[in-house]
C-alpha cells in the first residue's frame, strides 16, 4: 500500500499489526540491569512536538547515555559477549570470535595459538567434518551453529536490544501512559527494528503498536525490499545518519521486518538535521540517527497525503508516539 508520499520514500502494511511471533528471552533485561552502571535511559514527554505531530503524546527513549555510551548498541553487543563468554570455562582470557564455513575459522584459530590467545569458531551445519577436525585441531573451541552464522552472535545482539522496549514498558505506565499507538525506529541493516518487531508482535495479537522504520532516502534498503516483496540491495551515498547508511538489510531480520512493519519512511539529511536542532531546542541532544525517528514521524504524520499515512498507521489525535532516539550528539564526533 503506497499514499502519496510516493512509493519510494512510503510503504505501509497495516496487516502487520496482527502479524505475531515469539519474544525475546526475559532474563536479557535482568542481565543487563546487573552491569555495574546500568540504569533505564529516559523517556522524555515533548507535548510540544505532539501538538506539532496531531497526537496526544510524544515520548523520547533518549539513549545518548546507555551504559557510559552514546548509543544505544552496547545494549546488543554485551548481552551477545555474555554469551560467547558463557560458552568458555570461567577465568578465560581473550577471545577471537570468527564465524567460518572452513577456511577462516582455521586461520583465526591458528593465529589464536600463534598468539597465545583462545579462539571460539561458530560452524554452520554442513561443514565438511575434516575442515571441524582442522579448526579444532588448531586448538579452538568449535561451536557448531543450527543453520548459519547468522543465527548465532547477530541474534544475540537483536535479542539484547529487547531491554530498550522491556524499558518502554515499564516506564510508560510510570508516565500515567498507555501503550504506545506508533513506535518509530532509525533502520540501518534493520536489527533495531527486528527487535521491535519480536517485542511488540509477541503481544497478544491487538495490543501491539504500529511500527514505523525510518531510514536515509540515499540508503532505503528496507523501504525498497518492503516495497519489492523481496530482500532487495540499494547502492548508498553519503549521508549525515552515518550509523542508518545500509543498503542491504540484514537477512536475519528480513521476515520480521516483511511481516512485522507497518510502515517505512525515506527522510532526508535536511530533515535529520531540522529535527535534531528541534530535539536540541527541547534539550534532548541527539545525533543525526536519533533524530531520524523524529524526522520520519513527521514525514509520516504531517504533510501532504498525511490523511491516508495516519489511517494506514491506525494514529487518532489521541495517540502515544514513542521515538527510539537511538544515539547521543556525541555519538558520530566529526574525525
Ligand atoms: C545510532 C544508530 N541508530 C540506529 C542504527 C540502526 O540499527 P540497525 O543497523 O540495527 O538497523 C544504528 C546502527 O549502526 C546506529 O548506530
Amino acid at each position: 500500500m503506497t499514499t502519496s508520499r510516493g512509493s519510494d520514500s512510503w510503504y505501509a502494511r497495516p496487516a502487520a499489526r496482527a502479524w505475531t511471533c515469539a519474544p525475546a528471552r526475559a532474563r536479557v533485561h535482568a542481565f543487563h540491569a546487573s552491569l555495574d552502571g546500568y540504569a533505564a535511559t529516559p523517556l522524555i514527554e515533548l507535548p510540544a512536538v505532539a501538538v506539532q505531530l496531531g497526537v496526544g503524546r510524544v515520548l523520547v527513549k533518549d539513549e545518548s547515555a546507555r551504559l557510559g555510551l552514546p548509543a544505544f548498541k552496547v545494549l546488543g553487543a554485551s548481552w551477545a559477549i555474555r554469551q560467547v563468554l558463557s560458552l568458555w570455562p570461567a577465568g578465560a582470557h581473550v577471545l577471537l570470535v570468527a564465524a567460518t564455513d572452513g577456511n577462516h575459522g582455521r586461520a583465526v584459530a591458528r593465529m589464536a595459538r600463534l598468539f597465545g590467545q583462545r579462539a571460539l569458531v561458530f560452524v554452520p551445519d554442513g561443514v565438511h567434518p575434516a575442515a571441524v577436525a582442522a579448526i579444532a585441531a588448531e586448538g579452538a573451541q568449535v561451536n557448531h551453529v543450527a543453520g548459519a552464522y547468522d543465527e548465532a552472535v547477530p541474534s544475540w545482539i537483536v535479542e539484547g536490544y529487547s531491554t530498550l522496549f522491556a524499558e518502554i514498558d515499564v516506564q510508560l505506565p510510570a508516565l500515567r501512559a498507555g501503550p504506545p499507538s506508533l513506535v518509530v525506529v532509525p533502520v540501518g541493516v534493520g536489527s533495531l527494528a527486528q527487535a521491535a518487531v519480536a517485542h511488540y508482535r509477541s503481544k497478544p495479537a491487538g495490543a501491539g503498536a504500529a511500527l514505523l522504520a525510518v531510514e536515509p532516502d540515499t540508503a532505503a534498503g528496507v523501504l525498497a525490499s518492503l516495497t519489492r516483496g523481496e530482500l532487495v540491495s540499494v547502492p548508498t551515498g553519503v549521508t549525515i545518519m552515518a550509523g542508518l547508511n545500509c543498503g542491504t538489510p540484514s537477512s536475519l531480520a528480513w521476515p520480521y521486518l516483511r511481516e512485522g512493519l507497518d510502515g517505512a519512511v525515506a527522510v532526508t539529511d535536511a530533515d535529520s538535521a531540522a529535527a535534531l536542532r528541534e530535539l536540541a531546542g527541547h534539550g534532548i541532544a541527539a545525533g543525526p540517527c536519533g533524530a531520524a525517528a523524529l524526522a520520519g514521524a513527521r514525514a509520516a504524520l504531517t504533510g501532504e497525503g498525511a490523511g491516508a499515512r495516519r489511517g494506514a498507521l491506525a494514529i487518532g489525535p489521541d495517540a502515544t508516539v514513542v521515538l527510539i532516539c537511538t544515539e547521543g550528539a556525541d555519538a558520530n564526533p566529526p574525525p
